[in-house]
């Protein structure tokens, strides 16, 4: 088991776009696996491998967010949305790369996602309701985008200057 550190805003590399994953080795595995122990540690949703700083189309998702579920981890390689609905929702989103702020995010109700399994199979995904709100979520990182990229100018900016700021005396005190 291990727990990465996971980057935050304003770390330049989560506006890097990832690269796709020709072949799933054992070392990506192994990495889906850390981001899995991660993410449940943080603890989170989900997580791109962009958020422990490395540019590879990796998800890990478990949207099995209430108490009386069990767990369902999801590993996603190369995650392509294939088909989404006109109709949308709102979710109040968090990032764990964005710490401590929430905001509402419109995005299509439901999706279906082809991606590559970790044993190199090509699956097909339906997602509905929440895990469709953080799957979509989970892709926008892939390209460099994320859920503060939805808000007005004026939300977003100030949230990246309290970021930064708190980056900075963190920076400064240790
Ligand atoms: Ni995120």
């Amino acid at each position: 088991m291990a727990i990465l550190p996971i980057i935050t805003v304003p770390d330049k590399r989560l506006r890097k776009i990832s690269e796709p994953v020709s072949q799933v080795t054992d070392e990506l595995r192994q990495l889906a696996e850390d981001m899995l122990d991660t993410m449940y540690d943080a603890p989170g949703v989900g997580l791109a491998a962009i958020q422990v700083g490395h540019p590879v189309r990796l998800l890990v998702i478990d949207a099995a967010n209430k108490e009386d579920m069990p767990p369902n981890p999801m590993v996603i390689f190369n995650p392509e949305i294939i088909a989404a609905s006109e109709e949308t929702n709102f979710y109040e989103e968090g990032c764990l790369s964005v710490p401590e702020y929430f905001a509402d995010v419109e995005r299509p109700l439901t999706c279906t996602v082809r991606y590559l399994s970790k044993d190199n199979e090509q699956k097909e995904l339906e997602c509905t309701d929440f895990l469709a709100t953080v799957i979509q979520h989970e892709m926008d990182h892939l390209e460099g985008k994320m859920f503060i990229d939805y808000l007005s100018k004026l939300k977003r900016d100030r949230v990246v200057k309290k970021l930064t700021k708190q980056a900075r005396e963190k920076a400064t005190a240790s």
